[in-house]
């Protein structure tokens, strides 16, 4: 589907239609009112009065047809009848990850996952923080969550939701390494040889015309994790989340799990006495549960369903819908993409780019009280490879939007807990920023007080609603903020579709 248009063109031809089946029903009306006696009628105003009616007539079979058949309808059509139905004209056929049954390995996963007694404090699983019923998010608004030995430790970022990364890539500097002939550079001299080179506008609904030499993909907020299997040895040795001394600790805790022979069963006998291969298999093994169950990617929320054709939204979520995708307006979807790909896979709700927006300090986290620390994603403190590429300084990974409406905390530092919060951010970070930053001793407003001011260059200025300047008018006003905020609801899971007259009929 392409970019919705702007609502001015579809009120425009609402009204069109509307007018004109007006316009008939008078001039069949006024025929009638004037009638004279049968006798008396002329054969002119006869035959006037019959194809007016007959037209009314059609109309009304034509938008009874349109209603119940959106998908049927041209493109202008089909926009009227997204508006007075709220139904998707154009609905397509999602290519979901299939659902089976899961495979030994992942079953194995599965109970790593949430498996308390691999942890030093003997009562944190990976569940603790990534909690399923809550997308696989923080289970609680607290900034960051506690761990260690003795649950006492606060983390340094929230945790992001472990849904959707089925398609993740590994972390990347410009198009893939197998798409080019050349031999793999390392990632600095990627990013060495990229710098400088002008970064692409992202505008929702068009296409990039060349790849991306932007950071992309990777796991965690700063893409220092490549893939869900090197990833997961992570926290059960940080120290403050599972706090194993070492890996080795962590090996021998997973060779007194109850489920130790699952191990045995799929590795053979000796597995249980090979330390690094017993880590490395129990880190498959949860990836695989990440990847092989349904729970992680769900595409169930009242979106999918509105793309398949399915459900319908409600005239504010609609509204919110083509705020969210209009480049000149909120601009979401030049960066949490909306639409399905040509090949029918769902929308993600991140391009998995990189982006300094700039979001201001949270005074509250434990690390801040140092005024020299600085969260500054791909180029440190956690992450080292790159330290040296500053122009990456400030960039965090662009999450998911699915489920995001229901997260206690926001950002990559928790600054925020409501999707109000976030939405002025976006509306008033250039236009207003008094309203989003603290003021210092004078009374002068910090603006991006969360990047050394040797870096604030790399602050996204070009990408709508970014694009405004100080004093400018916000790209949205409160009524636009409601309508995208509801349709970012659309974007939970676990909706239930009432019954509807359109399918996807083709
Ligand atoms: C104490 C809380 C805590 C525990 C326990 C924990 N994690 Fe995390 N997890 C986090 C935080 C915080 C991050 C983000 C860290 C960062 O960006 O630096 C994260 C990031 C991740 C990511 C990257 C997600 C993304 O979108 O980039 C994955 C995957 C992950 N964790 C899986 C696991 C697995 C598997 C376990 C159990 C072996 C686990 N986590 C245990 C807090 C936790
Ligand atoms: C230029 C790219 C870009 C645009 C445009 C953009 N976002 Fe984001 N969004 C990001 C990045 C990057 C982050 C993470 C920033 C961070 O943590 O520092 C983010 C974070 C968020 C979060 C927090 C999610 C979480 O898990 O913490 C929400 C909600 C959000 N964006 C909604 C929106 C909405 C709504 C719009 C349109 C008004 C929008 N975004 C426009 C790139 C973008």
């Amino acid at each position: 589907m392409d970019v919705a248009p702007s609502s001015q063109r579809v009120a425009g031809s609402t009204c069109c239609i509307l007018l004109i089946s007006l316009r008939f029903s008078a001039l069949a009306m006024t025929l009638r009112s004037n009638s004279v006696p049968p006798s008396t009628k002329r054969p002119l105003r006869r035959f006037l009065q019959w194809s007016a009616s007959g037209i009314l007539l059609a109309l009304i079979a034509f938008s009874a047809y349109a209603l119940l058949y959106p998908e049927r309808m041209p493109d202008a059509v089909g926009l009227v009848v997204e508006d007075l139905t709220g139904a998707n004209p154009h609905p397509v056929h999602l290519l979901k990850p299939e659902t089976v049954p899961l495979s030994l390995l992942a079953q194995l996963g599965k109970q790593i996952f949430f498996d308390p007694s691999l942890s030093a404090s003997g009562t944190q699983s990976c569940a603790s923080c990534h909690s399923p019923e809550h997308a696989y998010g923080p289970p609680n608004a607290a900034l960051v969550q506690l761990g260690g030995p003795h649950m006492t430790l606060p983390g340094y970022r929230p945790p992001p939701s472990l849904a959707y990364l089925y398609r993740q890539a590994t972390f990347t500097i410009g198009p893939e390494a197998a798409d080019m002939d050349t031999p793999v550079a390392t990632l600095s001299q990627t990013a060495a040889q990229v710098q400088g080179v002008a970064r692409a506008q992202k505008t929702a609904g068009v296409a990039p015309v060349a790849p991306a030499m932007v950071p992309q993909g990777g796991l965690f907020w700063d893409g220092r994790a490549d893939t869900l299997q090197a990833q997961a040895v992570g926290p059960l040795v940080n120290p403050v989340e599972m706090a194993n001394a070492n890996e080795a600790e962590a090996a021998h805790k997973l060779a007194q799990t109850k489920y130790r022979d699952m191990f045995k069963q799929l590795f053979g006998p000796r597995i249980l006495d090979q330390p690094d291969m017993l880590l490395a298999e129990a880190m498959s093994a949860v990836s695989r549960y990440q990847i092989e169950d349904q729970s992680f990617h769900e595409f169930n929320s009242k979106y999918d369903y509105w793309l398949e054709g399915q459900a319908r939204l409600s005239p504010a979520e609609l509204r919110g819908m083509r705020l969210f995708n209009d480049q000149d307006k909120a601009n979401c979807a030049g960066c949490h993409l909306s639409q399905p790909g040509h090949d029918g896979l769902p929308p993600l709700f991140t391009d998995t780019q990189y982006e300094a927006l700039g979001a201001p300090r949270n005074p509250k986290l434990a690390e801040n009280k140092d005024p020299k620390y600085f969260d500054m994603g791909i180029c440190g403190p956690y992450r080292t490879d790159l330290k040296d590429q500053t122009q990456y300084c400030g960039m965090f990974l662009t999450p998911t939007l699915r489920n995001s409406a229901n997260r206690p905390v926001y950002f990559h530092n928790s600054v925020y807990h409501t999707l109000q919060q976030v939405m002025e951010f976006y509306n008033w970070r250039n236009t207003n920023p008094e309203k989003i930053y603290p003021r210092d001793a004078s009374g002068k407003v910090k603006k991006y007080d969360d990047i050394p001011p040797q870096y604030q260059a790399n602050i996204d200025i070009l990408d709508a609603p970014f694009d405004r300047k100080f004093g400018d008018q916000p790209a949205m006003n409160q009524h636009d903020i409601e309508d995208i905020i509801a349709f970012v609801k659309t974007l939970n899971d676990g909706y239930q579709p009432g019954w509807t007259l359109n399918h996807v009929g083709h």
